[in-house]
């Protein structure tokens, strides 16, 4: 199954954008506890708009940034080897690495399972898989400018993630199970920090609810959304008066037995 988004798109330009502005932080903070050394070898996967690839570059040696769509990796940093490739197709490149990072990446695809275990065939010994996903809590909305929006809020979580996500092939328990799946792999030091933050409307979570419906506005048509609920979700997403739980992001690092 195909990627819900298009991140050589304008749209998807403006997605990974505000995912870096929310993300990139606690993204850093979890991988520079790692303690990777200059010479480090890294595999980014699903690297989007490359902030992290071109992040990691400046503190390790090689970054291979992997990608289905590229465009916007076309300004990577020196250092950066960008890769487009399908990862359904294997991960396209050789390790070992001392380094694999996927956020955001396992969740969109179904054949996470197949690509999870090559992830750690392709870890050097002592080597750090990092996977970063988003979790399937519920998204409470905290402050509304009217009443009837917490029911709107909570139809387009349910129609995005329940009818569109699943259908899609998306998942949302995958981030749980991870931990699990590390251990069961045989790696150690397993290790999951929880990330969550709330947004409010205007700010770069709440304008990536807005971008992500408007790239899936034929998908949440067909599972039954009005166009008037589109346009009042997208009002909603604007006004600074809303306030709401952005997604729960999980981060799960864990090391390959030297
Ligand atoms: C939600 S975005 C996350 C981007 C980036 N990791 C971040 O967190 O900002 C998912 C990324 O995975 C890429 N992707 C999706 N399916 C892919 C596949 N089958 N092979 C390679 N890349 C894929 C998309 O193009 C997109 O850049």
């Amino acid at each position: 199954m195909d990627y819900v988004f298009d991140s050589d798109s304008e749209l998807g330009h403006d997605h990974l954008d505000h995912l870096g502005n929310v993300l990139d932080p606690p993204t850093r903070w979890c991988l520079e506890r790692l303690g990777l050394g200059p010479n480090a070898r890294c595999l980014e996967l699903g690297a989007g708009s490359g902030s992290i690839a071109n992040w990691l570059a400046a503190r390790t040696g090689e970054v291979v940034a992997v990608d289905i769509a590229t465009t916007q990796l076309a300004d990577a940093a020196p250092g950066v080897k960008v890769l487009q490739h399908d990862l359904r197709d294997g991960l396209g490149v050789d390790g070992p690495f001392d380094l694999i990072h996927a956020r955001l990446v396992l969740l969109h695809i179904p054949e996470r399972e197949k690509i999870f275990t090559q992830l750690v065939d392709a870890l050097a010994p002592g080597g750090h898989l990092v996977l970063g996903d988003f979790t399937g809590r519920v998204l409470q909305p905290i402050a509304v400018p009217a009443p009837e929006d917490s029911a709107l809020w909570e139809r387009m979580q349910y129609l995005s993630h329940e009818i569109v996500g699943k259908t899609r092939g998306i998942s949302l328990s995958w981030a749980a199970e991870v931990p699990h799946r590390m251990t069961a792999a045989g790696l150690v030091d397993v290790h999951t920090t929880e990330y969550s933050e709330t947004t409010a409307g205007g700010s770069d979570g709440c304008l990536l609810h807005r971008n992500l419906n408007r790239q899936a506005e034929p998908l949440l048509l067909a599972a039954g959304a009005t166009t008037d609920e589109l346009a009042r979700y997208r009002a909603l997403m604007l006004d600074p008066r809303f306030r709401a739980w952005f997604y729960q992001l999980l981060y799960t690092s864990a090391r390959k037995p030297a």
